[in-house]
């Protein structure tokens, strides 16, 4: 389904990732984990078309991301790191404005805007402009224009950031629905969130791939706080 052949992305003389490689099968849901910094951003934004690898190759679902961009988008769904919002208008206009983007037919646009209202618990803030809402009402907006047409494929930047404990656990049943149909790929620090919903980490440091495993294998030597830590030489301090 994703496959990133070699991938290296330089900006200026400054090497923000160094030959990455990996698979991602349909159904899987892939966290990414690093620090500040690793490249975590960087390598979605090469796999959704936003930036252009310095060298290698990404095919998603068989089609090269460099010469398929407008296909690729269609195919995926994207929570960027900060949602561009357009902000003077509401929430309502702005998903349809989304639905529009991704080619949703016209009929199934009331049916899967209230879907999304519905499924980011919008409603009530439906006819405000982004502008005045609250962060964790825009990261929602964030999530629900990336849901709007049902992609095959969700690729969340941090999409739990800013959220409240009640909209987490949403957000987090929302990533589940996805389970063995489609694929997800999702960056966060929360690790107790990867490990609720990720079939398989894989971790970056300093631009390279250094950790590719499921979960279920790193568990079975402990948490996966633990884990991450020694894979960064530092001492659990418990
Ligand atoms: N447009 C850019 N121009 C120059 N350098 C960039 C650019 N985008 C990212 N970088 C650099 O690439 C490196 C990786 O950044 P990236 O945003 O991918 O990290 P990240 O893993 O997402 O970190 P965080 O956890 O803080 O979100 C950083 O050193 C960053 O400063
Ligand atoms: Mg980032």
């Amino acid at each position: 389904m994703i496959q990133a052949c070699n991938i290296s992305k330089y900006f200026g003389k400054y090497q923000a990732l160094n030959d990455v490689s990996f698979e991602i099968k349909k159904g899987e849901i892939v966290g990414f984990l690093g620090q500040n910094g690793a490249g975590k951003t960087t390598l979605m934004r090469i796999l959704t078309t936003y930036f252009l690898a310095t060298s290698g190759e990404v095919h998603i679902g068989g089609a090269n991301v460099a010469n398929n961009s407008l296909l690729v988008r269609k195919k995926i769904g994207y929570l960027p790191e900060t949602p561009p919002l357009y902000s003077n208008i509401s929430v309502k206009e702005y998903l349809k404005f989304s639905a529009e983007l991704k080619d949703v037919p016209r009929k199934q646009h009331t049916v899967q805007i209230d879907r999304v209202l519905e499924e980011c618990d919008l409603f009530s803030v439906q006819k405000r402009p982004i502008a005045q809402l609250s962060k964790g009402y825009q990261q929602r907006v964030g999530i629900a224009q990336a849901i709007i047409h049902d992609p095959e494929i969700l690729i969340l930047d941090e999409p739990t950031n800013g959220l409240d404990p009640i909209q987490v656990l949403q957000v987090r049943k929302l990533i589940k629905n996805f389970e063995n149909q489609r694929t997800v790929i999702l960056s966060t620090h929360i690790l107790s969130e990867i490990e609720q919903v990720a079939h398989r980490v894989l971790i970056i440091k300093a631009g390279e791939i250094i950790v590719d495993d499921s979960l279920a294998h790193i568990l079975e030597e402990g948490s996966l706080e633990q884990f991450f830590l020694k894979q960064h030489g530092v001492e659990n301090y418990e």
